[in-house]
């Protein structure tokens, strides 16, 4: 009789993928989610064909070296900057994500960050439960205005395009600035103009980031892009920490530069840069973007079916470096 091939889930996941895996594998799971060490990892894929990780396992060079039987590893992301995908790619591990499932409610959580930092959401909140509102006052907590605004969109992949369609119900003026244009029909579609990422900074209300992160956009936001915004200017961060330099958007904030940021994602989470927790003009969630019930459950459930599929020797649907 073959073997069932051996997986790891090195995360909680939702029970239905556990049964999933079990009619193909062999299944070691972590339901208790107690995050592993790099080294405590490295020792349960020994003898594994497959891990299925999230965003906070970190797959370098050298732990993959030592997972010599490793054929497969299915991240339950879309961003796979958690995993040397080269090093992947010379040792012949197919590296899958799971893009599409979760376009949507990232988008959503963008449109309620920026929403929530230009209504000074969160920050009036806390104020009530504190007890100090005394009453209607005209010129009382003056946010800003949302619709009719210009938006900029920094990565218009297809996230970045689900935002831009959120913008229509909004009268936005939207520009974004990509690697690669758009297609004309969808930049007609969306009402969406492509400029470069300086002129973008200068002329946007909103800055929204939606690229991925890479060597290539590491402090892609930092005092230099900062200081190009508007001083009104509000900054959304839902892609990736590492994109914006965190200590430079803390000085910014403190002395005025831009107005105001929405942030789900931080350098080095979960610990945050101290500044931010100080500051009244930051809206922050812990890396929500995709934490819907509906949204993480097909996640999950992606990532089985990429690892499945990668195990039975057939293309996985989403394959990031095939090889
Ligand atoms: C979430 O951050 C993802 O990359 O899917």
């Amino acid at each position: 009789m073959i073997s069932k091939p051996r997986v790891l889930v090195s995360r909680q996941v939702f029970d239905e993928v556990i049964d999933y895996l079990a009619e193909h594998c062999e299944v070691e799971a972590n339901q208790d989610d107690i995050p592993f060490s790099v080294e405590q990892l490295t020792q349960r894929l020994e003898g594994k064909d497959a891990l299925m990780c999230s965003l906070t396992d970190r797959l370098d060079t050298a732990t993959l070296q030592r997972c010599t039987r490793l054929k497969v590893i299915s991240n339950i992301a879309v961003g796979y900057n958690n995993i040397d995908v080269a090093a992947c790619s010379a040792q012949g591990i197919k590296v899958t994500n799971t893009p599409g499932v979760l376009d949507d409610s990232t988008a959503d959580l963008a449109f309620a960050l920026m929403l929530s930092t230009a209504r000074r959401v969160t920050e009036v909140e806390a104020l009530i439960r504190q007890g100090q509102w005394t009453g209607w006052r005209l010129q009382q907590w003056l946010g800003v205005d949302v619709h009719h605004a210009t938006l900029g969109i920094i990565g218009m992949g297809r996230i970045g395009q689900a935002i831009a369609r959120r913008t229509l119900g909004f009268d936005m003026n939207v520009l974004y600035h990509n690697r690669n244009r758009v297609a004309p029909e969808i930049e007609r579609k969306l009402g969406a103009a492509h400029c470069s990422f300086e002129d973008l900074l200068k002329r946007s209300d909103f800055v929204i980031l939606q690229v991925p992160y890479s060597s290539h956009t590491h402090h892609l936001i930092n005092a230099k892009a900062l200081a190009m915004m508007k001083p009104g200017a509000i900054l959304i961060n839902s892609t990736r920490g590492g994109v914006v330099d965190d200590a430079a958007l803390v000085h910014a904030l403190e002395a005025g530069v831009i107005r105001a940021a929405g942030l789900d994602v931080f350098e080095n989470e979960p610990k945050l840069h101290p500044g931010f927790l100080k500051l009244q003009n930051v809206v922050l969630t812990p890396h929500i973007g995709s934490s819907t019930e509906t949204t993480r459950r097909a996640m999950a459930m992606c990532a089985a079916t990429n690892m499945i599929a990668a195990l039975n020797g057939q293309v996985p649907p989403n394959w990031v470096n095939p090889i």
